[in-house]
């Protein structure tokens, strides 16, 4: 069977997991933790960053340094994980989902504005695929209406939108360093702290909403609660996964876009025959091949396709479900105008293989059947 996903191993993670055990330091913020946070300052030009526990609890804290009050208005699109709602939910705001644009499946920036009451306090982008919402435009959106950006960049860790790299335009950025994702620590995340008012804010709420981090810094003599806080710190153990991972995110990044290139030129002529649609890129987005997606004709089609990929021993899976038509959906939120694509085209998109070190004799044996399937 070929897997939809392995997570991804580069030689180095045992070693560098010993080390933290024979360290005696696995808990948070470790070595391995901060030499993973100052690469990807550095990497991405990004003011602060911080392992998280997770993707998920990366969106918690952005959420809650919003600083929403009950009745707030968050702007998302539906066609997104559930993590994405969760967090502002968590946080006490109501959510209003935006359409997306059926070529990236990126929330429709030109449908942002329309939204817009006087309660939106933020607007949620994610960069699906990893590849850029349109950022220029919400950005601007964003400053004149005075509102807050958070950027899921899950899946877009590597990725850039016009020379900037993703998870550092909007003030906060979230990163998911899950077994699904391009470079992974089992479970993990981190938060970018763009918006230097929120850099000391973020270090007091992941760590118990103490100002311990200043403490190790020696700018305090002893730390103290001096805030609302949680408990985001990844263990040791995780973060020494992801250095390994880091130490080679080239090659990962360009590994898994030779297999992107490959499936898009051998489905090419498909789609010019007008089978199939495949993913676009838009102009000034580079994006790190997170995924590779294909659309059918329509739902029915893609249950045909992903059942005649397993009988031949591949797995294909679909995506989202659009959270406004799921129960928690329609209890936190509502749609704001048509949902012209978001269902049509969630029901359409299918996931084929896809992750570093795909050999390619599987790959090739997913292109032929993916062909065949059009051809019978
Ligand atoms: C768009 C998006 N947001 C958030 C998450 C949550 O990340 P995690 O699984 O690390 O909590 C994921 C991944 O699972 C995702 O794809």
């Amino acid at each position: 069977m070929i897997s939809f996903n392995i997570p991804p191993y580069v030689g180095t993670e045992q070693t560098y997991i010993a080390e933290a055990v024979a360290s005696h330091k696995i808990c948070g913020d470790g070595q391995f933790t901060k030499k993973c946070n100052a690469w990807m300052e550095e990497k991405f030009h990004a003011k602060k960053v911080l392992l998280t526990t997770s993707g998920s609890t990366a969106l918690d804290m952005a959420a809650l340094m919003c600083g929403i009050h009950p009745g707030d208005e968050v702007i998302l699109p539906s066609y997104t994980f559930s993590s994405t709602a969760n967090s502002f939910v968590l946080a006490g705001a109501r959510l209003v989902f935006v359409d997306i644009r059926p070529d990236t499946m990126n929330i429709d920036e030109t449908k942002i504005e329309a939204a817009i009451t006087d309660k939106t306090r933020v607007i949620v982008v994610v960069h699906y695929a990893g590849v850029a919402c349109e950022m220029d435009t919400i950005m601007d959106i964003a400053q004149r209406h005075n509102l807050m950006v958070v950027e899921d960049a899950a899946q877009g860790v590597m990725s850039t939108y016009k020379g900037k790299y993703l998870g550092t335009i909007g003030d906060f950025g979230c990163y998911s360093f899950h077994e699904t994702k391009n470079y992974s620590m089992g479970e993990g995340g981190a938060i970018v702290v763009n918006n230097p008012d929120y850099i000391e804010k973020a270090e007091i709420l992941r760590e118990k909403g103490t100002n311990r981090a200043k403490f190790f810094r020696g700018q305090v003599d002893k730390y103290t609660w001096v805030d609302f806080g949680d408990s985001y710190l990844p263990s040791e153990l995780n973060a020494a996964y992801l250095w390994a991972q880091l130490e080679k995110a080239d090659e990962i990044n360009e590994n898994r876009l030779a297999t992107w290139n490959t499936y898009y030129q051998a489905l090419k002529p498909l789609a010019d025959a007008g089978k199939i649609e495949l993913p676009t890129v838009p102009d000034g987005c580079v994006h790190n091949a997170h995924m590779f997606y294909i659309k059918c004709k329509d739902l029915e089609e893609r249950t045909a396709f992903i059942q005649y990929m397993k009988e031949h021993d591949i797995l294909c899976v679909f995506h989202y479900v659009p959270l406004h038509s799921a129960t928690a959906g329609l209890k936190f939120g509502r749609f704001d105008g048509v949902d012209e694509y978001t269902t049509k085209e969630s029901d359409r998109l299918v996931r084929l293989p896809m992750y570093y070190g795909f050999k390619q004799d599987d790959l090739q044996r997913v292109i032929n059947n993916a062909v065949s399937f059009y051809k019978e």
